[in-house]
Formats: C-alpha cells, sequence, structure tokens
C-alpha cells in the first residue's frame, strides 16, 4: 500500500505513520527526518535546509522531489510506504505522480489551537526518534525516552514563532493539495483531534477496502 498522511505541522503525522507503518510492515519515509538527518550530518543539503527548516519555511521543490526520488527507489519501499509530510506543494505532487502509484491519502484534521498545544509539549528521542508529549503522552521517566533510553529533545522549530509560520506555511501552500487529492477520489478524512488509538482506528477503517467488515 502506498499512502500519504497530509495535515498541519502538530496533527500526530509522524505519530501515526509510526504505528501505521508497523502495523502494515512498511516504511514511514518523513521528509522532515531525513532533513534532520542531513542537518545532523552536516551534509551539503543539510547546510542548504537548516535556517529555511528553523524558520518554518518550506525547503525547494527541487532538493525535496530529489530525495523523495531516492529514498522511494530504496528496496524497503517497493513493498509500500508511507510518505509523512511530502508532498506539501502542488509541484510536489505533480512530480511525484510522475515516480509513485498512490493508494490512499489520509488528511488528519485538527485545529490550530491544539497544533500549539501539541507542538509545544513535543519531545522526541535523540537517538531512536520516539514521539512524546510532556502532557499527552509522557515518557515513565522526564526526558528519558521509555523504548531506549536515550535523550528527549525540542526540535528548534517547534518554538511558538515558528509553530505560526509552519501553520500558515501550510495554509498557503500544502492545503490546496486536499481538493487536489479529493478530485483524484483519493483522500479520507481523518479526525486527528482525539487520542492516538482513537486516529488509528479511523485511519484503519479508512483504508479497508470498501465492503469489508470491521473485525
Ligand atoms: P516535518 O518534520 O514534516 O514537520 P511538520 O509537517 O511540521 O509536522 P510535525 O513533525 O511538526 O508534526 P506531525 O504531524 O508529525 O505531529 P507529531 O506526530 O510529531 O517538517 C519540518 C520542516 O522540514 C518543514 O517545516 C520544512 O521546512 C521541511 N520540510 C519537510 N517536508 C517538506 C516538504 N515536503 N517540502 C518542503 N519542505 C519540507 O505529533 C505532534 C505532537 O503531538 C507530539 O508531541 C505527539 O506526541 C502529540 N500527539 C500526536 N498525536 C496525538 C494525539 N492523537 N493526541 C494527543 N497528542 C498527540
Amino acid at each position: 500500500m502506498n499512502l500519504i498522511f497530509l495535515g498541519p505541522p502538530g496533527a500526530g503525522k509522524g505519530t501515526l505513520a509510526g504505528l501505521v507503518g508497523r502495523e502494515y510492515g512498511i516504511p514511514q519515509i518523513s521528509t522532515g527526518d531525513l532533513f534532520r538527518e542531513s542537518v545532523r550530518g552536516g551534509t551539503e543539503l543539510g547546510r542548504k535546509v537548516k535556517q529555511i527548516m528553523d524558520r518554518g519555511d518550506l525547503v525547494p521543490d527541487d532538493l525535496t522531489v530529489a530525495l523523495v526520488k531516492e529514498r522511494l527507489a530504496l528496496p524497503d519501499a517497493h513493498q509500500g510506504f508511507i510518505l509523512d509530510g511530502f508532498p506539501r506543494t502542488i509541484p510536489q505532487a505533480d512530480a511525484l505522480g510522475k515516480i509513485a502509484r498512490i493508494d490512499a491519502v489520509a488528511n488528519f484534521q485538527v485545529d490550530d489551537e491544539t497544533v500549539i498545544r501539541r507542538l509545544s509539549g513535543r519531545r522526541i528521542c535523540r537517538k531512536c526518534g520516539a514521539i512524546y508529549h510532556v502532557e499527552n503522552i509522557p515518557p515513565q521517566v522526564e526526558g528519558v525516552c521509555d523504548r531506549c533510553g536515550g535523550e528527549l529533545y525540542t526540535r528548534s522549530d517547534d518554538q511558538i514563532d515558528a509553530i505560526r509560520k509552519r501553520l500558515q506555511v501550510y495554509k498557503q501552500q500544502t492545503e490546496p493539495l486536499i481538493r487536489y487529492y479529493r478530485k483524484k477520489g483519493l483522500l479520507r478524512d481523518i479526525d486527528a483531534s482525539a487520542d492516538p488509538e482513537h486516529t488509528l482506528q479511523q485511519i484503519r477503517a479508512a483504508l479497508r477496502p470498501s465492503g469489508e467488515q470491521a473485525g
């Protein structure tokens, strides 16, 4: 199954892509994670994108599409994938249409206030990338990952100014993709405001072939 998780920052795309990816046995491909890896690694790409990401703007389409094309060519993506945070513009979606077939697009719906609350309290494991929230999904020991014992950190773009900018960029540049994929009959609306288990149930139902009953 080739899936896209579309939605505003903080909607829970990464959290749910981890859960759905494990359940369906397909990789989660997050362009945000790939860019952050390049920044950490000090690569040429990392140097180009760091400031753009910190202020909450989008990385140029040509760089982003090239990165995704390279990632989708790896063998683990041949059995299916979840694109988390890509595409984010119409030109990216057009380019993706030439690279891969898409089966469904989960459209995460959540209001701005929830986004701000979620991103202000987000913590991420430096070692394994597990995602926590200080109130909603807290680790057992403050600042320490339950899964691997790694240190938890706050992303540099999870500051209020960058969060507001990312929301604005989402509305201007990414929201038009809702109509784009609805017209193609691929869009599945998901209420992402409840807890992750409830969101997961909705995604399972949305991906079930029509006519198949819940088990
Ligand atoms: P990216 O890393 O993709 O960030 P984003 O889209 O802003 O999304 P987030 O990772 O912030 O949120 P999420 O929806 O994954 O939420 P999460 O699951 O973590 O992109 C970062 C930057 O990279 C961009 O700004 C841009 O510069 C660049 N970039 C990336 N892709 C690009 C592209 N295609 N083109 C151009 N530039 C690109 O959850 C958030 C918090 O809420 C967590 O604390 C979590 O624990 C909590 N939470 C999650 N779900 C729930 C729930 N159901 N109930 C309660 N709490 C929840």
